[in-house]
């Protein structure tokens, strides 16, 4: 990680670092990972990282590994057979949020080391979108995960509706066991959707969803890859996960990522943060990252339960590069607007075109030099063609991309958001903020359904409401 290009002095640091003592940071640090109920809003330990400890593994969470094992290996060895006799080609994810994002990007990232399976995921509750994962798919040789820490999300209980709806109209009831596998902590509900309990991968309620992918949510991964290789993927979130633990600060990644962010966002009020990785297999990175940084720190009450008066949880955007380069840089180089960037790349492709690869590597370099650099050295002709520089990034320079760099990359932004958290002192581990819109969405629903407008509060909505159905109608 080089975080030279950046508009901070040793002093900085130095000053950032104390920050970081001020706030006790080796002490939460030490707390969340020895289990304390941190997340203190919902009573609850935050124990992803136990899901990849391999110094002390839990009892638990063995069990769930051994179990996602034997299951993924029936699936990719072909003796799980379907409600015909045929091995399973298809494997289905059917989840949103942190039931999906993390598998998603994981299973994208990591499909060169990939086998015969192909891998979907439903999670928009947008029935279109349903429709066009079944179309191709043969319920045969088709195996559903329906995965939902709570099982009470409407768009996943919906969407698993359909599809078992869909299946029962090829196959009987009995075959569901063949098919259809739950992950939930809440097995009773599970059970109640027609899930048999041997089906069912438990969660624990210590894993916030957002970073579940590590144990039971990774079971599309597991099918996507191998266990071997998701093996290796916690093996390097744990390898992060130590270093985070016992490095100095001043030597810590996620940590120095972390405070030069909130120099940037609390000093120079930068509201966002972009995020470039140049390889396409990162293409789900940042939508990942997006629920992972902006559920956690997307808050404006402290600890104390007082408003803060401060900034708290930056934007995460960005795309890969070097599409991102014929799109949006234009704005990082040239528009009024301070935007951070990571940009994240890999010393060596996986399939051979060097060439590729080279030109690729060249454009990631050259990029944050131009952005640092600017005109400063040039006399550009004119005002348009003036670069100022000092756009700021960090480099994150890779090797390879391997389940085992992947699991430490994404472990070092968890870390980063887990340290912003506490300077900003307030919970990152709850997210009350998504709990409005969903009550507001049933009511809504009820709206629709009884094409009666007048049921919502706001008399733009039902204005709104009012235009849509009668164009529906039409
Ligand atoms: O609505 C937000 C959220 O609660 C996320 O935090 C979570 O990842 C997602 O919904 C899905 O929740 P579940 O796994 O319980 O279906």
């Amino acid at each position: 990680m080089d975080y030279s290009k950046n508009l901070i002095t040793d002093k900085t640091l130095e000053l950032l670092l104390s920050l970081a003592d001020e706030v006790k940071l080796k002490q939460a640090i030490d707390q969340q990972f020895s289990g304390d109920k941190i997340n203190r809003t919902e009573d609850r330990a935050v124990l992803h990282t136990a899901l990849r400890d391999f110094d002390g593994m839990k009892t638990e969470v063995q069990s769930v590994l051994q179990k996602i094992k034997a299951f993924s290996e029936t699936i990719i060895g072909g003796s799980h057979k379907g409600y015909t006799g045929k091995s399973i080609t298809d494997v289905v994810n059917i989840g949103i949020g942190g039931s999906h994002l993390g598998p998603e990007m994981v299973v994208d990232a990591l499909k060169f080391y990939g086998n015969h399976l192909k891998l979907h995921f439903i999670a928009n509750v947008d029935g279109d979108d349903v429709a066009e994962t079944l179309k191709d798919l043969n319920p045969e040789t088709t195996v559903f995960i329906v995965v939902s820490k709570s099982f009470k999300t409407q768009e996943t209980l919906a969407n698993a509706t359909v599809v078992k709806n869909w299946f029962l109209k090829r196959a009987t009831k009995s075959d569901v066991q063949k098919h259809f596998v739950a992950i939930s902590v809440n097995i009773k509900a599970a059970e109640e959707f027609g899930i048999a309990g041997d089906n069912i991968f438990p969660m624990e309620e210590w894993v916030g969803g957002r970073f579940s992918l590590w144990g039971s949510v990774g079971l599309s991964i597991c099918c996507a890859i191998g266990y071997a290789h998701f093996e290796e993927l916690l093996k390097g979130a744990f390898e992060m996960d130590k270093h985070f633990k016992n490095t100095e600060f001043s030597e810590n990644i996620p940590v120095v990522m972390a405070l030069i962010s909130i120099w940037y966002n609390n000093f120079f009020n930068v509201e966002t943060e972009g995020i470039a990785p140049y390889s396409q297999y990162l293409n789900f990175l940042v939508p990942y990252l997006q629920q992972a940084v902006m559920e956690s720190n997307g808050k404006s009450v402290d600890r104390n339960g007082e408003k803060i008066q401060y900034q708290t949880g930056t934007i995460v955007w960005g795309n890969v590069g070097t599409n991102s380069q014929h799109a949006y840089f234009q704005l990082l180089h040239q528009g009024t607007k301070l935007i951070p960037t990571d940009f994240i790349g890999f010393a060596e492709s996986l399939h051979s075109n060097r060439e590729n690869h080279n030109m690729l590597m060249a454009n990631f370099f050259a990029q944050t030099e131009a952005l640092w650099e600017g005109t400063n050295h040039q006399a550009p002709d004119n005002a348009f063609k003036v670069f100022d520089g000092y756009k700021p990034t960090n480099t994150l320079l890779i090797k390879k991309l391997t389940p085992h760099t992947l699991g430490s990359l994404i472990s070092i932004y968890e870390h980063k958001l887990f340290v912003q958290g506490i300077i900003w002192n307030i919970f990152s581990y709850d997210q009350w903020g998504v709990e409005l819109g969903k009550s507001v969405a049933e009511e809504t629903l009820k709206a629709i359904e009884e094409n009666d407008p007048n049921i919502m509060e706001n008399p733009s909505t039902q204005n709104l409401l009012r235009e849509f159905i009668k164009m529906k109608t039409l």
